[in-house]
């Protein structure tokens, strides 16, 4: 247990590792750091230039990024022995402030041990666009997935066959706008990085994944109609398991929140041994986003549709090096 009550460098260091290894947006890793030292608030602020104009105009992917990056943030921090008191969006003149998270003294003795089974985990999720086995998650895994969805602020719903059908249909139509608008297309196209290319950000093409040749899983194509990088189709699991994150308002707070239930949840699935992947691309047309809203749901704001399973591990990708102003 940590006793000194300035932070040093090498936990300024690990606190960065661990918020970089969120997920982001087309890895666009739509944040930035600064410490104040003197108040030992490190800022989580938008990275303006690594956005996504067409695809994103809310901004609400990148506040979803952000958030998960919030979270792991806070994981590490308790991991390493101080309290993280996390104010989102604490000033209304400073709308790129997403967050701030003052790091105060030694933790209780009493306070409730860090989870290091999530913390281990941080390093290990990595999105998988391979096809699972189809081996069922068992229920008590799924109800603690959606546990720590709620704790964080969201919920999260498993939808039954028809409910899954009318999602995957959705992400269908998202899927196929797409494709078809050259502008999103060529904006989603400029983040994936060729073999062999050297960048921080973005996704490297080794990464992507094969399309269903069962054409039952809509799984996104990040190169699009002129694709270089051809993949031959496999064939996906058969009895898709999924989840749909949404929380009850659709505020920018809301949006940073479910970011952080988004990491909590995938972080949940990655230490019981599960992998994940995402299916955004309905949630990025107005229409259709509040079509996969579920009936009779009218306070349902939906934000990810999470595919989870057992099945091969997703390969690593590269991470900025999430320097920390002073
Ligand atoms: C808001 C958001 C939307 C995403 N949408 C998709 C998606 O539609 N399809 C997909 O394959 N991955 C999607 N991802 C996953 C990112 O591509 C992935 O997190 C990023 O490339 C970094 O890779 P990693 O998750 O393996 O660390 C999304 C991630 C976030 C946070």
């Amino acid at each position: 247990m940590r006793t000194r009550t300035v932070l040093d460098a090498a936990t300024i260091e690990s606190l960065l590792a661990a918020a970089v290894a969120a997920p982001s947006i087309h890895n666009t890793q739509p944040w930035r750091f600064r410490l104040d030292h003197d108040s030992q608030v490190l800022e989580v602020r938008s990275a303006p230039e690594r956005t996504l104009p067409l695809t994103d105009p809310t901004h609400r992917a990148q506040y979803l990024s952000v958030g998960a990056a919030v979270f792991n943030l806070r994981l590490a921090a308790v991991h390493l022995g101080w309290r993280p008191d996390v104010r989102l969006l604490p000033d209304h003149r400073d709308p790129g402030l997403l967050a701030a998270v003052r790091l105060t003294g030694p933790l209780d003795p009493d306070h409730e041990p860090s989870d290091s089974g999530l913390y281990q985990a941080i390093a290990r999720r990595h999105t998988s666009r391979m096809p699972f086995t189809g081996r069922p998650v068992p229920e008590p895994i799924v109800a603690e997935m959606t546990t720590a969805a709620q704790a964080a602020g969201a919920r999260l719903h498993v939808p039954d066959f028809a409910g899954r059908r009318r999602l995957l249909r959705l992400t269908a139509a998202g899927e196929a706008r797409n494709h078809s608008h050259p502008d999103r297309a060529a904006e989603t196209l400029a983040w994936i990085n060729a073999p062999g290319a050297d960048s921080s950000y973005g996704i490297p093409a080794s990464a992507l994944g094969p399309p269903d040749a069962g054409r039952r899983i809509p799984m996104r194509d990040f190169t699009g109609p002129r694709s270089v990088v051809h993949r031959p189709a496999l064939f996906f699991e058969r009895h898709i398991q999924l989840a749909l994150l949404w929380t009850p308002h659709d505020r920018r707070d809301d949006w940073l929140r479910a970011g952080q239930a988004l990491q909590y949840v995938l972080l949940t699935a990655t230490a019981h041994g599960l992998r994940t992947s995402l299916l955004h691309q309905a949630m990025e047309w107005s229409d259709l986003r509040d079509a996969v809203a579920p009936p009779r749901h009218k306070r349902c704001h939906p934000h990810m549709l999470i595919r989870f399973g057992y099945g091969p591990d997703g390969p690593g990708t590269p991470r900025g090096p999430g320097d920390c102003a002073a």
